[in-house]
């Protein structure tokens, strides 16, 4: 029986208090790992909260549901399967990490094959795919790709056309590399997007548009099927989910964008921090303090949402893909065993980039009724040439803010100006963008999010709330008959009778 019963009777006091309290504080409460800096000291964790969180954890047998993802067990229990994610980066079992690297050396020949004579003119990469298909390569090459300068990249995931249309005017077909990442190579978007791309080719005179299609996928014989030449199909494993799938083939843009070292120090520095989550006790593990205060905050102060600003342009991505790590992994309404949960899953995660949203959203942060913990995500090394003073004012902006939540200020005369303060945040400082460093960064995320699943008693690894609206939309285009009367005027003004 997970006992809740110490966590809930938290009662810690102000932050403010709490840094007066203990001087050691910054230290007790940081983590260094990975050329990363955690700093959890601005949330209300003290000893007592992770000694209770501790208690949970021990309750929920947490050191043995880590094991088992670790093992290779089967801990995606409705769907029957292992989670071998971490197996991409070599930290899983033997069979799985042998499984891993066989496939890894089959991308890397197919890029050296692709940078060879063969397709020695590609300039373009079109990668089209969605949801954990998209946004990982996407965030990588984002994040990373500024430097490179090695292939112009477009990742293409909505089916609203105009985002392809936006690239097919800017990429020259005869240039371009088709990449189609789809786990299991039957998602709508994805495909219409490969068949309008495809078409695109063959109207400019691309004399085999399917020799220029790569596929990255779990269902090899479905794309086999569709039309991808077999030597050009990137597998992966079918235990590696989709929002946790970067690190495999799915990786393959972020390979050509970035070159294969690159994209080796990102598995790296995520295998560093998968030792970091699987050996390092509670109150020194990065994940699992960053777990503790998640839950903390929205179980027992009940915070309805959780808010990442990264205060670096490079990372403007983050956010949108910590949306569907964390939303579509412990975003659940029943327990691994069905039974419905009794408390909040996942928060609604948010956020956006500093120090833009100072100017949009942090007035609700700072005197909202809505208690938003916050997190800060800064590079001390700038990623521009510009006069330092950007960079630095950029950093002093991520910290002053930290402060300010933090500290509030009083106004008995103009309440209109007072600041509650008390307000959480935590800071993660990067040393360098580099492959190694968002490797780590990337695997910190996923370990948090097992962490609070595993806590909650949620499967983080499967996600059927999609499927109901993907069946509707299917209806919807094939009449609509049976919806109710408002969806069947919204289809009839749209498409007429
Ligand atoms: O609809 C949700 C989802 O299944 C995600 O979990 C997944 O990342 C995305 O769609 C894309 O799926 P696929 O890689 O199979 O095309």
């Amino acid at each position: 029986m997970v006992d809740w019963s110490k966590v809930e009777a938290l009662n810690p006091p102000k932050l403010t208090q709490l840094f007066e309290r203990d001087a050691d504080r910054v230290a007790k409460f940081s983590v260094d790992v990975g050329g990363l800096h955690f700093d959890f000291s601005k949330t209300h964790l003290d000893a007592d909260a992770v000694a209770a969180f501790e208690g949970l954890a021990k309750s929920a047998n947490f050191a043995a549901k880590r094991d088992a993802l670790f093992a290779g067990e089967k801990v995606n229990s409705s769907e029957g399967r292992a989670v071998t994610h971490t197996a991409e980066r070599g930290e899983g079992s033997p069979d799985d990490v042998a499984q891993a690297a066989a496939l890894h050396a089959r991308m890397r020949g197919l890029i050296d094959a692709i940078e060879g004579e063969a397709l020695g003119s590609i300039r373009h990469i079109l990668h089209i795919g969605i949801g954990g298909s998209a946004l990982g390569p996407d965030l990588l090459i984002d994040a990373l790709g500024r430097q490179a300068d090695r292939y112009d990249v477009a990742v293409v995931s909505n089916i609203d056309g105009v985002a392809l249309e936006e690239v097919f005017d800017a990429f020259d077909p005869h240039a371009t590399l088709l990449v189609l990442a789809s786990k299991t190579f039957t998602t709508i978007e994805t495909l219409t997007n490969a068949e309008s791309a495809l078409d695109w080719m063959r109207d400019d005179g691309v004399e085999d548009p399917y020799g220029r299609v790569i596929a990255l996928t779990a269902a090899p014989d479905k794309a086999i099927e569709w039309g991808v030449d077999e030597t050009r199909v990137l597998p992966f494993a079918e235990s590696v989910g989709g929002r946790y799938s970067l690190w495999s083939s799915i990786g393959f843009p972020a390979a050509m964008a970035l070159g294969w070292d690159a994209f080796q120090e990102l598995l790296e520095g995520a295998a560093e921090m998968d030792r970091h989550f699987r050996l390092t006790a509670a109150h020194e593990n990065a994940p699992m303090l960053a777990a503790f205060a998640d839950l903390y905050y929205a179980q027992v102060r009940k915070c309805q949402t959780r808010a990442t600003f990264a205060y670096d342009e490079r990372l403007r991505l983050l956010p949108s893909y910590l949306q569907q790590l964390e939303m579509e992994s412990n975003g659940k309404g029943v327990t691994a065993d069905g039974v419905p949960l009794d408390r909040p899953s996942s928060p609604i995660v948010w956020g956006g980039v500093g120090t833009d949203a100072q100017h949009a959203v942090f007035q609700l942060l700072h005197q909202g009724t809505n208690l938003v913990p916050v997190e800060f995500v800064a590079v001390i090394e700038a990623g521009d040439s510009l006069a330092a003073e950007h960079h630095e004012a950029l950093l002093l902006n991520a910290f002053a803010q930290g402060a300010a939540l933090m500290k509030g200020r009083e106004n008995a005369a103009d309440p209109q100006r007072a600041y509650p303060g008390d307000r959480p945040s935590s800071t993660i400082l990067i040393d360098q963008l580099d492959a190694r460093a968002l490797g780590a960064l990337l695997s910190f995320y996923e370990h948090r999010t097992f962490v609070s699943g595993a806590l909650l008693g949620i499967n983080p690894y499967d996600q059927f709330g999609v499927e109901l609206g993907k069946e509707m939309a299917k209806a919807a285009g094939e009449g609509g008959a049976g919806f109710d009367a408002s969806t069947q005027d919204l289809i009839k003004r749209a498409f007429g009778e």
